[in-house]
């Protein structure tokens, strides 16, 4: 699984966006270390703040499978969402901190620094990042003394 098949994953789950508030539509692609790609979108709700985001969503799928020590790496992409499902827009997406810290959750889990691919909707820009420098001093369970 390359990088470009695994953000091609990502803005095909984007479509399913449930973004009717922002019209910002992301979709998130795991890939687990056997291969396997997990995907999620993001899923608004009128009462804005309880709005989640695509690499919540499919962190939180990978959980229901048993799979969140499995995440090697993750492709996000997002933009403007047209009626018919297209995304469009320039600017990389980088995940927010919550889902920041929510992939720490995994790469603990997993012992390993989670990539971190993210690309703009038109295609043209995609930065590679390792968790670890998106998320410096990171709080994690060995901050409550566990692990
Ligand atoms: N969003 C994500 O799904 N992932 C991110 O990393 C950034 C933001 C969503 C949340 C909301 O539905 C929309 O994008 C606009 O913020």
């Amino acid at each position: 699984m390359t990088r470009d098949d695994l953000l091609a994953l990502a803005r095909k789950a984007a479509r399913h966006a449930h973004a009717p508030y922002s019209r910002f539509g992301v979709g998130a692609a795991l890939l687990l270390d056997d291969g396997r790609v997990v995907t999620g979108t993001n899923f608004e709700n009128a009462s804005y703040g309880l709005s989640l985001c695509a690499e919540t969503v499919a962190l939180a799928r990978a959980n229901c499978d048993g799979d969140l020590a499995r995440v090697v790496e993750v492709a996000v992409i997002g933009g403007a969402l047209a009626p018919d499902g297209a995304l469009s827009g320039g600017d990389p997406v980088r995940p927010c901190g919550r889902c920041r810290q929510t992939l720490n959750e995994a790469a603990g889990l997993a012992k390993r620094d989670i990539i971190v691919h993210c690309a703009s909707a038109d295609g043209r820009v995609v930065e590679t990042h390792a968790l670890s420098a998106l998320l410096p001093f990171a709080f994690g369970p060995g901050d409550l003394g566990i692990g």
